[in-house]
């Protein structure tokens, strides 16, 4: 959730720079950032902090004005500068936020020894003052920074990246639990940042650090070790093949409706280079004795999907749970079950815990759907497939959503020995989506965005395959217009949710043309019945519609397909609301605390 940045390297533009990588990480979640206000130039090495609550691309426009220094003052000796976002998973800014486990009674060890005074409540303070103890034992020794923050380092438990400057030596020491950090080999420069996303403007060779891997940056090189052994370590040189472009908004007002847009090209490519990765996915499903799918959020709204189309596709049952449960269900699992957990980031700690604990418990195998290349996740997996939608930079997933169910569907059509078809499938949805996304039919969807914005509660249903999908249309419409929307099966709503329903209520009701036509209908004519607006979305009109949105029959993608007109929906009630539609309120992009 936090986000570090930081630079090795002789560029008097350091500052505008850093801050421009502290903006790309922005989407990650962040409600404040902080860093040194000058650079450690080894002529200057002394530094105060600039600390802000403000957003870093605010900053970046209103620098002139602020204590942030201009990169031209710099100077051109080496500069290094790490920087930081937080946000606070519960609570205020300035109330006490733990990701470390053993904050408190490390917090209690440094207040005892009467030699400091706490400046704020972060759980990440006690760090510092704990360095500077170890440094004071060290003094004058050459490794002394290095030695020290390996010290620390050891001393803490739960998940963190830290980043400590050391202006006697001009290098950077970096070293991570959990969390991640990614490594930027440059010319004569080099750098550090939380997520590849951020290197991107400076370069695409980059490492992904390891647990337990400390790096020591300078603008000339990079060295690894293990930071419990201090043994030299060979680093792994990945080449990232995303363009800057990916991670830039170009000509669209928001990230939100860019990734919607870049939908059907990602679908169509899963369809056309993914199919032996699906293959082999579904010979582990074919192999293992159970398979669970995990996920969280949408992640977990496509894992439930999957279930469906491993059902009606394959015939064959798999387990699914949302990740936070998922815990909670370890005592059946055994060497050969297959736990095939999905997330965008690969970060997510209620996927990756349960995970750790049943692979080391229970030797479970582990595949992964996942779209950041050297998360934890990919790298704790025995097998991945890399969803390649591109860095997912608005908050709500939509792009990662339709790619993983494209992959699921992929799968289950393999599993079934019918690959070829999945892969026609998924070409004639991707065609759909297309159809979804033309002018005319995108002013239809804002058109309705107007009828219907100011709203109270809204309800989605769908039946089967279309379950999930009512979920899903549910949550991105709740996290980005703060609208209270419910999604239900549809048989569900007789059993209790239809007391909630008032004349005017907008409800979604998703209508393929498949076996669940006839009983959605049916459930919508009980809600227009006690006066609710019902919204079709389905290939063929109903007498059941007060608005139609017409979408393509595309069979077993329909999930995939009927995805978009929500995402549409979602963002033009978000446009209405004046909502912010990238960075909804007390949400971050990569959920990394309990
Ligand atoms: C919703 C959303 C979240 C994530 C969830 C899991 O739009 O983005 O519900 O889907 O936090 O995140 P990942 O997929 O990164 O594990």
């Amino acid at each position: 959730m936090c986000g570090i940045f930081a630079y090795a390297g002789q560029s008097t533009a350091a500052a505008d720079m850093i801050l421009d990588g502290l903006r790309r990480l922005e989407y990650r979640g962040y409600d404040s950032w902080g860093w040194p206000s000058a650079t450690m130039a080894a002529s200057s090495p002394r530094s105060r902090w600039v600390k802000s609550a403000a957003r870093p691309s605010i900053c970046l426009r209103v620098r002139q004005a602020s204590a942030i220094p201009a990169g031209r003052r710099m100077g051109a000796s080496p500069s290094k500068m790490p920087t930081h976002t937080r946000i606070v998973p519960a609570g205020s800014p300035s109330s006490i936020t733990a990701s470390l486990r053993n904050h408190d009674e490390l917090r209690r060890e440094v207040l005892a020894s009467g030699k400091h005074d706490f400046h704020s409540e972060t759980d990440t303070e006690v760090v510092v003052h704990l360095l500077e103890d170890a440094l004071a034992q060290r003094e004058d020794q050459p490794e002394a920074v290095v030695d020290a923050v390996r010290e620390v380092f050891n001393r803490l438990e739960g998940m963190n990246a830290i980043m400590v400057l050391d202006s006697r030596a001009d290098t950077l020491v970096a070293v991570k639990n959990g969390s991640p950090l990614v490594v930027g080999y440059g010319a004569g420069s080099n750098y550090i940042a939380s997520d590849a996303a951020a290197l991107l403007p400076h370069t695409k060779k980059v490492t992904f650090l390891s647990d337990g891997e400390m790096v020591v940056l300078s603008p000339d090189g990079v060295l690894t070790t293990s930071v419990v052994s201090g043994e030299l370590r060979q680093p792994e040189i990945t080449e990232l093949d995303w363009d800057v472009e990916i991670a830039e908004l170009g000509d669209y007002p928001h990230y939100l409706i860019k990734e919607i847009h870049e939908q059907p090209a990602i679908v169509r490519s899963i369809a056309l280079t993914q199919g032996e990765l699906a293959q082999k996915l579904a010979d582990m499903v074919r192999d293992s004795f159970g398979t669970f799918f995990i996920g969280c959020g949408t992640a977990g709204n496509a894992a439930l999907t999957g279930q469906y189309l491993f059902s009606r596709i394959a015939q064959h049952h798999v387990n699914f749970e949302v990740g936070s449960e998922f815990g909670y269900l370890e005592h059946f699992l055994t060497p050969r079950s297959l736990v095939i957990a999905l997330s965008q980031s690969g970060e997510t700690i209620d996927v990756i815990e349960p995970l750790v604990r049943a692979k080391k418990e229970k030797g479970i195998q582990i595949a992964a759907l996942v779209n950041v290349l050297g998360s934890t996740l990919y790298r704790l997996a025995d097998f991945d497939v890399l969803l390649n939608a591109g860095p997912e930079k608005c908050v709500l997933a939509t792009k990662s959503y339709t790619a993983k169910l494209a992959v699921l569907t992929l799968t289950a059509y393999a599993m079934d020995g019918r690959l070829e078809e999945g892969k026609e499938l998924l070409l004639g949805a991707a065609d759909l989506i297309e159809e979804q996304l033309n002018e005319q039919q995108k002013a239809h969807i804002a058109e309705l965005a107007d009828r219907i914005y100011e709203a109270e509660d809204m309800f989605v249903i769908g039946r089967g395959l279309s379950y999930a999908a009512s979920l899903e249309a549910a949550l991105k419409i709740k996290e980005v217009s703060y609208i209270h929307a419910e999604g239900f099966p549809g048989g569900e709503l007789k059993h209790g949710v239809i007391a909630l329903i008032e004349p005017g209520t907008p409800c979604v009701v998703f209508a393929p043309n498949d076996e669940t036509r006839g009983g959605i209908l049916s459930g919508a004519q009980e809600l227009k019945a006690r006066g609710a607006y019902i919204i079709g979305v389905s290939p063929e009109p109903s007498d059941a519609f007060d608005y139609h949105i017409r979408v393509g029959d595309a069979g077993d993608a329909s999930p995939i397909v009927n995805a978009v007109p929500a995402q549409l929906l979602a963002y033009n009630l978000s446009l209405k609301r004046g909502t912010d539609p990238d960075k909804p309120r007390n949400l971050a992009k990569s959920v990394t605390v309990k």
